[in-house]
């Protein structure tokens, strides 16, 4: 067994394929004994698949996970000392409480050491007596608050009272991690919250390690010690609640975590940033010029009286949260999300104003698309993305022209037949737009992010073969949409991978 802040469990370069397509991206993580760790994360990014490789329901692509220091792929799935808590939780319908949680335990076998004739000590399996599991089902009862519930049939029992009772189906066995997949999923939002408290009480109860499956995030806030943020596959950012709130590693994380605003910012001095058409300090050096993600939260903006601030605003819409009010404002074009306990009216003219150390600032994951593996066609057009695009040829030499034949005649009179020519191509975010009419673009994808930028919605679109786009649009899409995508001609600029010489005629 694993000791106090001993590594118990170790994911090391962990991959998984689905018919070739990836679904876990080299996952990296240790977890320590009697943590509570969370994986957190969209529909569809992989959490149930990590989860379901540790409890060796699934077997890694490649990498490895070590249990207590031992790959798991060398333990024989009884020897695996954990259980799995599952969003359906699966009880036996004609089974009351207390069959449904004994049900593991007259199974299973235990060793004990008796001494034969010949006075030799010798081990041999035997079943739990019925006063054995008698006191672990009161015990495990106990610890999810089910005491003196044991002959109850289990369809009378309410959906919080059955997902305990899967609870207790699980630690009865007293598991060293306790896997836990979206377990409140089914739950009403009253007795989620409720359960999320008495779930943390258990953990402290038991001591044991916890991870945890959800894809919400205030779950995730409350609950654990540390949390996996996952998007796609890939490991965004790992921290504790406080981190992950305060210092998203990335504006998808800050967008998933808790409200927030996110502008595209530049740096414009040492420690100073441009954003909502101000300039503003700030604590985070980045190179001048930079162009930025900007994070602020609602809750680290103060209203001011109108001349009072750094920038004017106005407040455009409010909805009173119990204990906070949360307003609109717009500042020119750029929407500003505050949250305050002060109320003011819709139409108010106010300023704000934010701390230099609640700016947070990140690089910015995208600019511009690139694409490595471009290609001219014999009808000069440009082969990239799994699609055929038009595009102007003669950019690759300034001042040359096309023949009627389609060669590119430069403007010393040198002839070149481009097909097949490599070369790089690149669209700004800008430059891409989308339809619902699948028919209207040259691709189709899938949305599969979309984080709102102050005044426009930053997306990915997504293709069958993995190809992504990534752009900007101030309409409103559903992630998961399917779309076209267009570019328009002269947007995309190409640039000269190969050795135009060797395409001489
Ligand atoms: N057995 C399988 N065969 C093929 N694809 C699979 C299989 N299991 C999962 N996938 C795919 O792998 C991806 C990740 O699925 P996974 O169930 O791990 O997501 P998740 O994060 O748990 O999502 P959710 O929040 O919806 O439960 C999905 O695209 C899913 O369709
Ligand atoms: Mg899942």
């Amino acid at each position: 067994m694993a000791k106090e802040n001993e590594t118990i469990l170790q994911l090391i370069n962990v991959n998984k394929e689905f018919d070739g397509s990836v679904v876990v991206d080299n996952f990296n993580l240790d977890v320590k004994k009697g943590e509570f760790v969370t994986f957190l994360g969209p529909s569809g990014c992989g959490k149930t698949t990590t989860l379901r490789m540790i409890a060796g329901l699934e077997m890694p692509t490649s990498g490895q996970i070590l249990l207590n220091g031992k790959d798991i792929a060398q333990l024989p799935p009884h020897k695996r000392p954990l259980n799995t808590v599952f969003q359906r939780y699966a009880l036996f319908p004609h089974l009351d409480v207390y069959d449904n949680i004994a049900f593991g335990l007259k199974l299973k076998r235990i060793p004990y050491e008796y001494t034969d004739k010949n006075g030799n000590k010798k081990e041999k399996l035997r079943k739990y007596t019925r006063e054995e599991i008698d006191a672990k089902i009161s015990k495990a009862l106990k610890i999810v608050d089910l005491e003196g519930f044991e002959m109850r049939d289990v369809a009378t029992l309410s959906g919080g009272q059955q997902q305990r009772v899967a609870i207790a189906r699980a630690i009865v066995n007293e598991p060293e991690i306790l896997l836990l997949d979206e377990p409140l999923g089914a739950l009403d939002l009253k007795m989620r919250k409720e359960m999320q408290l008495e779930l943390k009480e258990m953990h402290k109860k038991l001591g044991i390690t916890f991870i945890y499956v959800t894809h919400d995030q205030e779950e995730a806030l409350t609950m654990s010690d540390r949390i996996v943020v996952i998007e796609d596959g890939i490991i965004q950012q790992i921290g504790t609640p406080m981190d992950i709130y305060n210092e998203p590693s990335n504006a998808f994380v800050a967008d998933f975590i808790g409200e927030s605003n996110i502008y595209v910012g530049t740096m414009i001095d040492k420690l100073k940033v441009h954003f909502l058409g101000a300039n503003w300090d700030c604590i985070d050096d980045f190179p001048l010029n930079e162009k930025v993600d900007v994070v602020v939260r609602p809750e680290d903006i103060i209203i001011k009286k109108p001349n009072e601030g750094k920038v004017k605003a106005k407040i455009v819409n409010k909805i009173f949260k119990g204990i906070h009010f949360q307003f609109t404002a717009m500042v020119g074009n750029n929407e500003v999300l505050i949250q305050s306990t002060v109320d003011h009216p819709v139409g108010e003219e106010i300023s704000l104003s934010i701390d230099p150390d609640l700016i947070q600032i990140m690089h910015r994951e995208y600019t511009t698309n690139i694409y490595n593996d471009a290609y001219i066609d014999k009808n000069n057009n440009v082969v990239f993305a799994g699609a055929t695009w038009e595009v102007d040829v003669c950019q690759l030499v300034e001042g040359s022209s096309l023949d009627e034949k389609g060669y590119l005649i430069t403007k010393e009179g040198k002839k070149y037949d481009l097909s097949d020519l490599d070369v790089i191509a690149t669209v700004e975010m800008k430059d891409i737009d989308i339809s619902d009419n699948l028919e209207e673009g040259n691709i189709t994808g899938k949305i599969i992010q979309m984080v709102w930028i102050g005044d426009h919605y930053q997306l990915v679109v997504r293709t069958e073969d993995e190809e992504d786009f990534v752009l900007e649009t101030e309409y409103t899409w559903n992630e998961l949409d399917t779309v076209s995508v267009i570019i328009k001609k002269e947007n995309i600029k190409l640039k000269l991978k190969a050795d135009l010489a060797d395409y001489e005629i």
